[in-house]
């Protein structure tokens, strides 16, 4: 049996809504984007949406629109997709890293507030709290240092569709949210992205920029009289646009993804049912209030071993079993990945802010330690019980490397 990590949920109704834009002749963003955006604002509770080519230029947009630049600085935790850091990078700012809480993988509040402690020069600007895997960061917390420090707070929600705190869904906590549609995330537009936000002139700013800076849209300007004229530039953007037929999809996918979201927190309560006994992997904590996205199913690989002290030679040796389980697993067809990175430890980061494995213990332990097991809507209960069978079996083998 061949079990992937994801699989998006595509049926005929995805063909027919990307005909129609393909048929119309419009492919450029136009009417089917302003209809997703819409439906995301109401899906999302937002004001505003803005829709991308993708999420790391949503978090670009959202950095610059708020005024993010060279001799900035920005917080961003050590344990999140490089995109994170990268669209921080674009800005000319700098990155500064935070440790994580390895039980959320979220950024660390009390961490994040010890580096702002730190800041003499006041060179933060900002900080980039990402909802991981579908669970919001502490939010709460993070506001209220955000307001004592007068920081820009950047949602990165690439994996936060459908994730919650109380009622309020990812995203809509800070200045900007930033969705990923990715086909690894819970909707898709193949690539795509999704810029929510309450604020009326960032919102507009931000539908500017998207469009090399242009003070109207292609599709405003077709609508009006005088289309001929072509709209100002006043100041410098990009191209950022998302198509037409990806909206279409998005537009689609909104439709279905009640269905989608409650498949996925089906099979991820089955997991959490199906391992609660099974010694050597913790599965994911969801802190009480919160609601989880399950944009991915991910457990801490702990082996034989008490995880309260994190030394680096203890999660060394256990990365060894970690990996092991993981080839076991692909063996038998059944695909699992780790989380993500500790991007501090990537090669471009690393040298540039001269970065050392002892400065973020959590982000280092989730790094080496985290196992993402497959999750889909459409995962049948075949299919999950031949995961479960071979997790078990492989956990025994690796344990005992
Ligand atoms: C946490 C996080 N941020 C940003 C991104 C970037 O999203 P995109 O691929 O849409 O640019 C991803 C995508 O995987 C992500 O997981």
């Amino acid at each position: 049996m061949n079990i992937p990590i994801t699989k998006p949920v595509l049926d005929d109704a995805e063909i027919q809504a990307i005909t129609k834009p393909l048929l119309s002749g419009w492919l450029v963003q136009g009417p089917y984007v302003a209809q997703f955006e819409k439906l995301f604002a109401e899906f999302s509770g937002a004001r505003f949406a803005k829709a991308t080519t993708s999420c790391t230029s949503a978090l670009h947009l959202a950095l610059d629109a708020l005024g993010i630049k060279r001799g900035d600085q920005v917080i961003v935790p050590a344990f999140t997709y490089i995109a994170s850091a990268n669209a921080v990078e674009y800005t000319g700012a700098e990155v500064v890293f935070c440790d994580i809480f390895l039980k959320t993988f979220n950024i660390a509040p009390n961490k994040l507030e010890a580096i702002l402690k730190t800041d003499k020069q006041r060179r933060i600007k900002a900080v980039m709290p990402v909802d991981l895997f579908g669970l919001c960061a502490d939010m709460p917390r993070i506001m209220e240092l955000a307001r004592r420090y007068d920081l820009k707070v950047i949602e990165d929600a690439a994996c936060g569709f459908a994730a919650r705190i109380g009622d309020k869904h990812a995203g809509t906590f800070g200045d900007a949210g930033c969705f990923s549609f990715h086909p690894r995330k819970v909707i898709t537009t193949g690539e795509g992205g999704m810029l929510i936000t309450n604020n009326e002139a960032l919102a507009n700013k931000v539908a500017s920029l998207r469009d090399h800076g242009a003070s109207k849209s292609d599709l405003q300007r077709h609508k009006e009289q005088g289309g001929s004229l072509l709209p100002e530039f006043n100041i410098k953007g990009y191209n950022y646009r998302m198509t037409d037929f990806q909206g279409a999809l998005g537009v689609s996918q909104l439709k279905k993804a009640a269905y989608i979201v409650n498949k996925r927190r089906e099979i991820a309560c089955r997991y959490n049912v199906a391992l609660k006994d099974v010694k050597g992997l913790i599965t994911p904590y969801v802190p009480e209030g919160y609601t989880h996205g399950y944009q991915s199913y991910v457990c801490l690989f702990t082996g034989d071993e008490n995880l309260s002290r994190l030394s680096k030679k203890l999660i060394d040796k256990l990365n060894i079993s970690r990996n092991q389980f993981m080839k076991e697993l692909a063996a038998k067809g059944v695909s699992t990945r780790q989380g993500t990175h500790a991007v501090h430890s990537l090669g471009y980061y690393q040298k540039k802010y001269n970065l050392n494995d002892e400065g973020y213990p959590a982000a280092y332990a989730a790094d080496r330690l985290s196992v993402t097991l497959p999750l889909y809507a459409e995962m049948t209960d075949e299919e999950f019980g031949y995961v479960i069978e071979n997790v078990r079996v492989a956990l025994i083998k690796a344990v005992k490397l």
